[in-house]
């Protein structure tokens, strides 16, 4: 939920610690601060809000002058968004940075008061911190393990002792964090996006192995204080891929990345024309053996997977449960070892879907993540990984991650199908060869730009709306409800459209807003005539219709015209102007596009 960095080097620490700070921000901006080592002694600048508040502060106040430091950006879990609540927390002789939650911080909070230490802030960090600073003994390594055997929860620290001003200490369990290691300078994070422009060369640190950064040296021990031997990764993320490269939000610019990230996570799974996970590690023969799918995920990956029950149920004829993973993990499901889960995650870290496939592989399924984030806690977890190549999402809602979730299930689909004779070799090869082409098809619907530009000012005075949809339009519709109502502010459901005369109906009032989705033609006449009882009721309806669906004039206000393509693939296309009429509200609307209130990227708790 937060972002840690932290820096030993030649250069400016506090420069350093900042920029890295700035992309990180999608990880939480409520806060933001730094502490580096100035003359032996740790200076700590930290400010409430935006990191651009912490920079102001430094310019007014002077930043501290230093080689060794450690910074934060955070999103608030215990005690309120303020100056006091902010990173970095201290102890006497130590200083630290935390991504994480200490479940048990208050017992050891009156742990601490006992022994005689007082606490300024209501964090669960601050009591991190203190104790650290109640096991030290002049050994680092030593206390920051023995601290560790009292602490239940989660976390990535950045740590600092005063008596050792040369360097930092990192250890993370369930948190990410990664350690960077350059020439005569060295980094922690919370992610590699930081320290690319610097080294592409990191370390992945496991559960309590504790990394001693120096300017010189990365040393990584066990709670025991033995060295360990780890394989240096590298970082093969092109280095303005984290930045805006021209387009005026994050958002824009990831729209319209989804062509080549289309092309990038599917090309590598396809061989001879078919299908192929061997390479991710899937066992492929056991594909058609389950007796239910189950799909679990949070937000946009979750509607992800809606489309995923649709797609590989129509297709393989096997059972899709899909479920929120808050839900799922809380309700005992009934999941068993003839069952497959797969989770979806974007960040590879979220709490909830975390939590949801160790209950899944505590009762004996068979685990397949579809993760973005390389060595993230899923990704490690599962039995195998089927990673999407989005490259960093950096804007909060997600687009491209969302886009190549889906297409990576749509193929997995088809290799369930086929392996379980529900098509045929020619059939797999004409929808495989579809799917790739894809790529070319959301590329010609950013030619749709001004029209949903045009209805996202439609939009704009609508106190609330609807999406509406039937099959695989309705998952779409979720997906497409979501994007917009997470950055215009402007209340919206989906529905589907058979269902609205139950209920929902009622709602509609003269020149409300109906965004309907037919690109199905077994169905959309069936939509159409939903619409239709939505318009008589007053409603202003934007039809986003696939090239050959047949509307008559009385059925809309607005028309978007999908480009043709294979119909089973639509979602993908539709996906397009959803998220582009979705953003320009938000943008005419003058509201954060890429960090809307509220939200974080990475929800790493429950
Ligand atoms: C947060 C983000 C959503 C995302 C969800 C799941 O709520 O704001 O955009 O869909 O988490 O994240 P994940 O990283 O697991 O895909």
């Amino acid at each position: 939920m937060c972002g840690i960095v932290g820096y030993v080097g030649r250069r400016d620490c506090s420069d350093v610690l900042v920029e890295s700070l700035r992309k990180l921000e999608y990880r939480g901006y409520d806060s933001a601060g730094i502490a580096v080592i100035e003359n032996g002694e740790i200076v700590t600048k930290k400010s409430k809000g935006r990191l651009d508040n912490l920079q102001a502060k430094l310019d007014e106040e002077g930043k501290p002058n230093g080689h060794v430091g450690i910074g934060h950006t955070r999103w608030a879990t215990h005690g309120e968004p303020s100056d006091i609540n902010s990173h970095p927390h201290s102890g006497k002789r130590v200083t630290i940075v935390h991504n994480g939650i200490i479940e048990n911080y208050k017992e050891l909070k009156e742990f601490l008061m006992k022994e005689g230490y007082s606490f300024l802030s209501e964090t669960d960090t601050e009591v991190a911190a203190k104790l650290f600073d109640f096991y030290y003994n002049g050994d680092p390594i030593g206390s920051i393990a023995r601290a560790l055997k009292d602490l239940r929860g989660s976390y990535a620290f950045g740590i600092m002792f005063r008596e050792f001003p040369d360097r930092i200490y990192a250890v993370r369990k369930e948190s990410p964090l990664v350690v960077g290691v350059g020439e005569g300078e060295n980094f922690i994070a919370s992610d590699v996006t930081p320290m690319i422009q610097y080294t592409r060369n990191y370390y992945l640190l496991e559960t309590n192995e504790i990394a001693e950064i120096k300017e010189d040296s990365v040393k990584i021990f066990d709670v025991h204080k033995n060295p360990i031997e780890k394989e240096l990764q590298f970082a093969d993320w092109d280095v303005n891929a984290a930045e805006k490269g021209g387009y005026e939000h994050f958002m824009l610019k990831e729209v319209h990345e989804q062509p080549e990230v289309v092309k990038a996570t599917l090309s590598p799974r396809i061989k001879d024309g078919m299908p192929d996970f061997a390479g991710d590690g899937v066992d492929v023969e056991k594909l058609s053996s389950y007796r239910k799918i189950f799909i679990v995920a949070c937000g946009t990956a979750m509607h992800a997977g809606m489309v995923g029950k649709y797609v590989i149920e129509k297709m393989a004829r096997v059972p899709v449960i899909v479920d929120i993973a808050s839900e799922f993990r809380y309700r005992d499901p009934l999941i068993t070892d003839e069952d497959l889960l797969i989770v979806v995650s974007q960040s590879g870290e979220t709490a909830d879907t975390l939590a949801a496939l160790r209950l899944a592989r505590e009762a004996g399924a068979d685990t397949i993540g579809i993760v973005n984030v390389v060595g993230s806690s899923i990704a490690r977890e599962v039995d195998s990984v089927i990673y999407t190549h989005a490259g960093p999402e950096i804007s909060v809602a997600s687009t491209k991650a969302y886009m190549v979730q889906v297409a990576v299930i749509y193929l997995f689909a088809l290799e369930v199908a086929y392996r379980a004779g529900k098509i045929s070799e020619e059939e797999c090869k004409k929808y495989t060869a579809d799917l790739l082409g894809m790529s070319d098809v959301i590329e010609e619907t950013f030619a749709l730009k001004d029209e949903c530009a045009y209805t996202a000012s439609r939009l704009l005075n609508a106190e609330s709306l609807l999406y509406i949809g039937r099959g695989l339009d309705y998952a779409l519709s979720m997906e497409g409800s979501l994007k917009l109502k997470e950055i215009s502010y402007i209340h919206s459901e989906s529905y589907a459209a058979g269902e609205l005369k139950h209920g929902t109906i009622s709602l509609i009032s003269d020149g409300m807003p109906v965004i309907a989705v037919a690109t199905q033609s077994n169905l959309a006449e069936k939509t159409i005539s939903n619409i239709k009882e939505v318009k008589a009721r007053g409603a202003m309806v934007i039809l986003i219709a696939g090239a050959d669906i047949e509307v008559p004039e009385d059925a809309y206000d607005e028309l978007i015209r999908l480009p043709k393509t294979e119909e089973l693939f639509y979602p993908m296309a539709a996906a397009v102007p959803m998220q582009l009429i979705a953003y320009y509200t938000s943008v005419l609307k003058g509201n954060d596009v890429d960090k809307p209130r509220n939200l974080a990227k990475s929800v790493t708790v429950e």
